[in-house]
């Protein structure tokens, strides 16, 4: 990341956000770039390396009036051509656009119109939607617990009674409250499983006259709905863990990074910051103990890559979100080249309940390293799609066979972990438990815990490709291996599947191999994990495909 165009940006901050105003100034077609490069004083390709990057102001989207998901479980379900089909009725084929993926997996059919979200039936009333820009949409989904008690599902008693816990947190010293979090060995849960506690720890240690608090809300990963669940059920919880990590990491500014795919959970989040406010949660020297804390809710603008911490401090920056080299980590060195944490949601949202119950008693929880509960989602092919809290350890039967009420319809793999995650043949459940160790073991990949089944008639080849595409569309193109090598696969498969070439499969191993062994970050280097699985359990099923 160019650091004279980090500080530069950074002198402005975040209440003058470089970034913003790039997303508010439109398509750089529209030239705001070129002013904003004057008054950050940047070069006019740094401004327009950032505009032209992300899909929401790219020119494939402009004039769409409607965009229809694309993600992997809207492809399995096979659900959006009849939903294109329905959108014809009342818009010119190019005023339909795409985009990935809007969180709705558990029903499909899922669309974005107005500034709106809406899947399932709603393509049933699209009239009504069209006529009534602020129609809501039906989207409803189980939520169900097998923790005893529930704890991150669990209803909150009411603001006030959630935050009395901040209260006590602040009469504490910083130091006992971190040592509780390391003690319940809470591990990232936004697919690194990084400890949580130490990375604070880190950033703590850093002197610094301002730290940053940064809760990465991307989800981007297709099939994935968790964060978005606790964003709009469960939005005191995170902010409760970005608040006690500014006060033992001392920090006073916490960003919100939320992707802008998710309208309903920008609107869910602001409100709980209303509230929260208005209760005296939030805002300087909260009650009356010195420690001040202010929340910023920044909304995305369409790419994936913006989940990767590295890319979204950039992004944040108003850079173009391209991913960095580590070290330096952000923890010594991030937003504004100034010291931050970078949680997922989930990881946040466990806050409260280790500090309430304890740092050890959460540690209990789950597996001796993999501890406490984890939350997993579910897409529509199951008979009860939803999003359901475990222990981690829980067998994987337990979550598909009893929670999720197995499969709809014959279902051959299982993608579990997002785009990146590994593709769990259906024997292979048995042999599983949600946690870091079991799914690593085995060749697969726990990751932020989505789970997308599927379906026997879905041709693996054709979910291979859509794998490679999907690296191809989101890659930074910071790195060779990635950049040319996902395009270079996907060109591979295409023309396997079009009957055109047959597969070399000496040279797609050698292509995997490059593309893991040689990317910068998890994006090129994870997509072959999937498809490794796939050549190792779905070979007979892809064996004409090959040379
Ligand atoms: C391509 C890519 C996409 C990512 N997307 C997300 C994301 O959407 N949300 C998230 O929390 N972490 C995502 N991560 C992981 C982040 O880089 C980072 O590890 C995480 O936010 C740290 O938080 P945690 O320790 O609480 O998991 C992604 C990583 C990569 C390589
Ligand atoms: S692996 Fe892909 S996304 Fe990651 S740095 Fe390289 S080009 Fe960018």
């Amino acid at each position: 990341m160019p650091k004279n165009v980090s500080r530069l940006s950074g002198r402005k901050g975040l209440d003058n956000s470089l970034f913003q105003r790039l997303v508010a100034g439109g398509p750089p077609e529209a030239g705001v770039h070129r002013q904003l490069a004057r008054e950050y004083l940047l070069g006019e390709a740094v401004t327009y390396g950032a505009a032209s990057f992300y899909d929401l102001l790219s020119e494939k989207n402009a004039g769409k009036k409607v965009l229809v998901c694309d993600g992997s479980a809207c492809l399995c379900a096979g659900t959006q051509d009849a939903v294109r089909d329905r959108l014809q009725s009342h818009f010119k084929p190019d005023e339909i656009g795409t985009i990935t993926c809007l969180g709705r997996c558990h029903e499909n059919s899922a669309f974005y119109m107005h500034g709106r979200n809406y899947s399932g039936a709603d393509i049933e009333s699209l009239d009504e939607i069209i006529a009534e820009p602020n129609a809501v949409s039906g989207d409803s989904y189980v939520v169900e617990s097998i923790c005893e008690p529930p704890i991150l599902t669990a209803e909150i008693p009411g603001v006030e009674a959630f935050y009395a816990l901040l209260r006590d947190c602040l009469n504490r010293p910083a130091e006992e409250l971190l040592e509780s979090v390391k003690a319940s060995k809470l591990r990232g849960r936004g697919g690194a499983g990084f400890p949580a506690g130490y990375k604070s720890e880190a950033a703590r240690k850093v002197e610094a006259d301002k730290k940053y608090i940064i809760c990465n809300a991307d989800e981007g990963d297709p099939g994935a709905y968790i964060d978005r669940y606790l964003l709009e059920h469960q939005p005191h919880r995170v902010l409760f863990g970005m608040l006690l990590a500014g006060y033992y990491v001392g920090s006073d500014e916490g960003v919100i990074y939320l992707r802008a795919e998710y309208p309903e959970s920008i609107t869910a989040i602001k409100k709980a910051i209303e509230e929260a406010t208005a209760a005296g949660c939030i805002g300087d020297d909260i009650f009356g103990s010195g420690f001040s804390f202010h929340f910023k809710v920044i909304a995305g603008a369409g790419a994936y890559i913006c989940g990767e911490e590295t890319a979204l401090i950039a992004s944040l920056e108003g850079q173009r979100p391209e991913v960095s080299v580590r070290p330096p980590y952000p923890t010594t060195e991030g937003l504004f080249g100034k010291p931050t944490v970078v949680n997922n949601v989930e990881t946040f949202a466990s806050v409260h309940s280790i500090l309430s119950m304890g740092g050890e008693a959460y540690a209990a929880i789950g597996t001796s390293e993999s501890t406490g509960p984890k939350l997993a989602c579910l897409n529509n092919l199951f008979n009860r799609p939803g999003l359901y809290e475990v222990p981690m350890g829980t067998p994987l039967s337990v979550i598909v066979n009893e929670l999720g009420q197995g499969f709809s319809q014959p279902v051959k793999a299982l993608h579990i972990g997002g785009p990146l995650g590994g593709l769990v043949p259906v024997d292979k459940i048995g042999e599983l438990t949600f946690d870091f160790e079991s799914f690593q073991e085995a060749g697969f990949l726990l990751g932020h815990g989505s789970i997308i089944a599927i379906p026997e008639c879905f041709p693996m080849i054709e979910y291979l490709e859509h794998l490679f595409e999907f690296c191809a569309v989101e890659s930074c193109g910071k790195c060779f291996p990635c950049r040319i090598g996902s395009v270079r696969g996907q060109e591979m498969l295409r023309a396997a599947i079009d009957g055109r070439e047959k597969i070399n499969r000496e040279l797609l191993d050698d292509l995997l191999e490059t593309m893991e062994l040689g990317s910068l970050c998890a994006h090129g280097g994870g997509i072959p994990l999937p498809i490794k699985n796939a050549l190792q359990y779905f070979s007979e099923e892809m064996r004409e495909h090959f040379a």
